[in-house]
């Protein structure tokens, strides 16, 4: 990706000079991303000049292979973003999604290193069998608050309860400390400022990290105070912050975008030999088409940098399109069975853990047959088109998912 020796500087162009910045955090880009990325790809090369938000550039990257050779190369494209974030307004919308913390997320080599392993080896002894346990125990009272009524929003009365829940299960988070996250995950969305809701948040998670230091369990949290790699009180909050923002808002939006692809397809309903396919293949079809987290993997040059004859400017957000990737005809044949290619895991050493991918299909897979078993008959309540997707750069996510059925009396382990 460097610059051949001796070739003249006129053959490359610089990412402004390839035409207007497509703005991603624009409603009209969540109502039809897709329409976006193929604009993009008819109108760009494998890089695309966006704003994430207004006056805030980047560059898009919706070449498969290009972002392979990113998501791999994390000498040149590292994922601390501290010299960026010194260059912008302190108080933009989306800071938390993308600010520095002391996790493997944002940072690089051996403190990467260190915080990957505690955290992969933390989720590593997470028992599925109780993981599965855990949902189906969570789902029963949801679906019984609204299952006579006829109609629900499963968003906000199914979906996001019951991951908030799991998330509080799998670290061992007790409800009144769970329930003042829950608190300051509220208070984010409905703007209250910044400082206020990470006070709030941090005081909960400090009080989780010390609980656990005194009084140990079978549960993430214990296994990550406990991990050799000895985590501060400080290093412990963002490492819950991160497992919080990583359970909750992903999953969510992978459950809502899977049950919107099987209550609209005609493949996911029983043909007349009683054959339906199962839940895991519509999820395979959504990480692969669709995926929750469409735009991230967030890297920044430290010096101008040439990628596929384009020069990119030192510190500023490179940012992979995992659903553009994803859909890059190069790649996507539509074959989902064999999707093992897909990015929606992200690829290189920044990838998602494991681990938690195994945990986060399962309870998505779950979540949704308790559901579809509880209540078959459900449907979408409004065509697909009136459906409305919150607007912002990174996610793939439904403000509602209204379904109606025939109301039934609730379930018996309710
Ligand atoms: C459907 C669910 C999930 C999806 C699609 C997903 C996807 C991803 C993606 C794309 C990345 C790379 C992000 C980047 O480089 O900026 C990532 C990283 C990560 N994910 Fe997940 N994730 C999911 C659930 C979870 C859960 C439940 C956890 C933990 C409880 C988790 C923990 C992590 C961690 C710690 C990283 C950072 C790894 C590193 O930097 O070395 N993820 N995930």
């Amino acid at each position: 990706m460097q610059a051949p020796a001796g070739e003249a500087d006129e053959a490359y162009s610089s990412i402004e000079a390839l035409g207007p910045r497509v703005p991603l955090h624009a409603p009209e880009f969540a109502a039809d991303p897709h329409a976006a990325y193929r604009a993009m790809r008819s109108h760009y090369g494998s890089l695309v000049p966006v704003e994430l938000s207004p006056g805030v550039p980047a560059t898009l990257v919706i070449n498969f292979h290009t972002a392979v050779a990113i998501l791999n190369d994390p000498m040149r494209f590292p994922a601390d973003p501290r010299p960026w974030q010194a260059t912008i307004p302190p108080d933009l919308a989306f800071l938390p999604m993308v600010e520095w913390r002391p996790n493997a997320l944002r940072s690089d080599g051996a403190v990467h290193a260190r915080y990957r392993t505690a955290t992969s080896e933390a989720l590593a002894d997470l028992n599925l069998h109780d993981v599965r346990a855990a949902v189906e125990r969570i789902a029963g009272p949801l679906i019984s608050e609204f299952c006579n009524t006829g109609s629900a929003d499963l968003i906000s009365q199914y979906i996001l309860p019951l991951v908030f829940s799991m998330i509080n299960h799998v670290l061992g988070c007790p409800p009144e400390i769970g329930q003042r996250v829950a608190a300051a995950s509220a208070a984010m969305f409905e703007g209250v400022d910044t400082a206020t809701v990470n006070t709030m948040l941090n005081e909960a998670l400090l009080e989780l990290a010390q609980l656990k230091r005194e009084t140990p369990g079978g549960d993430v949290t214990t296994r990550l105070v406990q991990h050799p790699a000895e985590l501060t009180d400080v290093e412990m909050i963002h490492q819950l912050v991160t497992h919080y923002s990583a359970g909750v808002e992903i999953p969510q939006n992978l459950i809502a975008s899977t049950l919107l692809l099987m209550l609209t397809d005609s493949r996911f309903v029983a043909n007349s030999a009683g054959f339906q396919p199962p839940t895991g293949s519509a999820i395979d079809e959504v990480l692969a088409s669709d995926p929750p987290l469409a735009n991230y993997c967030l890297s920044y040059p430290r010096q101008p940098i040439l990628v596929d004859k384009v020069w990119l400017p030192a510190n500023q957000p490179v940012v992979i399109s995992l659903a553009a990737c994803n859909n890059d005809p190069a790649m996507n044949n539509g074959d989902y069975a064999r999707n093992g290619w897909n990015l929606a895991w992200s690829a290189g050493p920044h990838a998602c853990p494991m681990q938690a991918r195994a945990a986060s299909v399962l309870i998505v897979q779950e979540a949704i047959d308790q559901l579809l078993d509880a209540l078959p008959e459900m449907r979408l309540a409004v065509s697909p088109q009136e459906l409305v997707w919150r607007p912002g750069p990174f996610h793939r996510a439904l403000t509602t998912l209204p379904v109606v059925f025939p109301p039934s009396p609730p379930l018996r382990y309710s």
